[in-house]
């Protein structure tokens, strides 16, 4: 055999191996086997070695062994190719439906403040907001609660560095106390917030928590007004059947003051854990505004009249989502959250 005849056979297996593509592994298996095997197509070239003038030898194992290294360089390269595609994650198909995006999820107690507030605000309420560090005057002093008023006890209150003036406020009341100090009336206001005691952690307590208070001064309010708006509330955030009851209780900054009761919106009356079989579900405080409150802020009492509530969020939500222990609420674990996803 001719060397050029030699050098045109190794060019056409050249171009031949590099024009392969190889997709998966048993296509490059074939590969292997058709040059590079025992058989393949490199050892028959190799055999032409032996037609070959002696004086052409050294020439002739130089056209071979550019071959099989071009051939092997192919191999190696189609080889890693396939590993690169096959451990790639940028392999998509494009007839798969979207995951859909997710957007995370309002918190439960947020979403029942919204409820809240939005019921509220169809009644002629307004949002008005505080400091949660509070002075004792706002939180307590101006809300008729006298100096040994037992709320103020150590155990109940976060003093800040010990100074019995500042505190941590209990209560979203103090927030009345503010408005009420700017001397705008009439005035009806919602006043959501965290508030803070300390308390021991515990599925039935925690220290800090949520509230909303409301509070609404005008001429001739009445405890009527009262009542009504308090109705319209929870037919609102729970059904138009739901049954309320107000009994006598005790605040120092309303007289006269009640609880407020809703027919067990779980088993209806009939006796559940939530309603400790009683069949009524505590859920919020009120009352008129306590003439010495409103004279602490040098509105005639005489004048003038109003009516305050104040409710938990976390017990509305409770009630809302039978969710029955308080630390779930700032644990922030996922599987919790994920229940209140709002998707689209
Ligand atoms: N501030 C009270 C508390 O933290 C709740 C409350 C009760 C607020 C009666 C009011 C009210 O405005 O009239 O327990």
């Amino acid at each position: 055999m001719e060397i050029e005849q030699l050098q045109e056979t190794a060019n056409n297996l050249i171009k031949e191996s590099v024009s392969y593509i190889v997709t998966n592994t048993a296509e490059l298996e074939q590969f292997r086997i058709h040059f590079l095997g025992s058989k393949g197509e490199v050892r028959k070239i190799f055999g032409f070695m032996k037609d070959i003038a002696p004086s052409d030898k050294k020439e002739a194992g130089l056209i071979l062994n550019t071959v099989k290294k071009q051939i092997e360089t192919h191999y190696n390269k189609l080889q890693e190719q396939l590993s690169k595609k096959e451990n790639s994650t940028s392999t998509y198909d494009v007839t798969l439906p979207s995951l859909g995006n997710s957007i995370g999820a309002k918190h439960p107690l947020r979403i029942v403040e919204n409820e809240i507030i939005r019921i509220f605000e169809g009644l002629g309420f307004h949002v008005a907001e505080g400091p949660e560090i509070e002075d004792d005057w706002h939180n307590f002093t101006s809300l008729n609660m006298g100096i040994n008023h037992t709320a103020r006890d150590m155990q109940d209150t976060f003093y800040i560095h010990q100074n019995p003036d500042w505190l941590l406020r209990t209560h979203t009341s103090s927030v009345q106390a503010r408005m009420l100090s700017k001397g705008e009336l009439p005035i009806r206001i919602l006043c959501p917030g965290r508030v803070y005691r300390n308390e021991t952690i515990s599925a039935r307590a925690h220290c800090f928590f949520h509230q909303i208070e409301g509070l609404y001064v005008d001429k001739n309010v009445s405890f009527a007004q009262l009542k009504q708006s308090l109705y319209v509330f929870v037919q609102e955030l729970f059904d138009d059947n739901i049954k309320v009851r107000f009994r006598p209780s005790y605040f120092p900054f309303t007289e006269p003051s009640a609880e407020m009761d809703i027919s067990c919106t779980v088993c209806k009356g009939s006796g559940c854990s939530l309603c400790k079989h009683t069949g009524w579900v505590e859920i919020l405080g009120c009352g008129m505004v306590h003439p010495n409150v409103l004279k602490n802020f040098e509105i005639d009492p005489e004048e003038y009249s109003g009516f305050a509530f104040g409710m938990g969020i976390e017990r509305i939500t409770q009630i809302k989502y039978s969710i029955d222990d308080l630390r779930l609420y700032s644990q922030n674990d996922m599987r919790f959250l994920k229940q209140f996803q709002v998707s689209i």
